[in-house]
C-alpha cells in the first residue's frame, strides 16, 4: 500500500513538468529508500551525478554522507533519502535553487513525508530547513533535536559545505556523532 503509493509519486515525479528544470535535466531524482523508513534525509537539490543515474547522493556529497552515516551508526539502506528539488538546478549547472523552483517541487517532499511518515527528518542545510522552518533560523537549532508535532526533526549543514570549510565538516562529524547518541 505504502510502497505502491510511493512508486506512483516517484514515477509522476520523473515526467514532473512542474518548473523549468525538466527542459535540461536528464534524469529526475524522486529519492530511494525503504517506505516504511523511520528516518528521512533531506538535502537541496540533486547534482550532476544524481541527474546522470537519477539516484540521490551518489556524488562527493553523497560519499561523505555515507561516511557520516557510519558516524551516526545509521544504515543508509534503511533511510528514505530526497530533496526539496527532485532536479539539477541549472543552467549555470549546481546553481542556487530559485525560490519559484522550490515552491513548485515542494508538493512532491510533502507527499513523500505523508506516506512514510517517518519519526525523524534530518535536514541537511538551509534549502531543507526553510522548507519546513521559514521563519526560523537554521544556526539555532542545529544540532539539535526540534519536536513539532508528532515529528522530530535534526538540523545540521549540508555535507557539501562541510567538502568546502573544514570548520563546517568538524561540525557536520560532531553532529552525525550526537545522532549515534540520540538513537541510542
Ligand atoms: N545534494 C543533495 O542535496 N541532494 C542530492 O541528491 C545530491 C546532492
Amino acid at each position: 500500500m505504502k510502497e505502491e503509493k510511493l512508486k506512483k509519486i516517484n514515477e509522476e515525479i520523473k515526467r514532473c513538468k512542474r518548473c523549468d528544470l525538466w527542459k535540461l535535466r536528464n534524469n529526475a531524482v524522486p529519492g530511494e529508500g525503504p517506505a516504511n523508513a523511520k528516518i528521512m534525509i533531506i538535502g537541496q537539490a540533486p547534482g550532476v551525478q544524481e541527474d546522470k543515474i537519477g539516484r540521490p547522493f551518489v556524488g562527493p556529497a553523497g560519499k561523505f554522507l555515507n561516511y557520516l552515516l557510519e558516524l551516526a551508526g545509521l544504515k543508509r539502506e534503511e533511510i528514505f533519502i530526497t530533496s526539496p528539488l527532485k532536479c539539477l538546478p541549472q543552467p549555470p549547472v549546481n546553481r542556487k535553487p530559485k525560490k519559484v523552483e522550490i515552491k513548485a517541487c515542494l508538493p512532491w517532499l510533502k507527499n513523500q513525508v505523508e506516506i512514510i511518515n517517518p519519526e525523524i527528518l534530518i535536514l541537511l542545510g538551509e534549502v531543507a530547513f526553510s522548507v519546513f522552518f521559514p521563519d526560523r533560523d537554521l544556526k539555532e537549532f542545529r544540532g539539535e533535536l526540534i519536536k513539532e508535532k508528532d515529528k522530530k526533526f535534526f538540523v545540521t549543514y549540508h555535507p557539501s559545505a562541510g567538502l568546502r570549510f573544514p570548520k563546517i565538516r568538524k561540525i557536520l562529524e560532531a553532529d552525525f556523532k550526537k545522532l549515534k547518541n540520540l538513537f541510542a
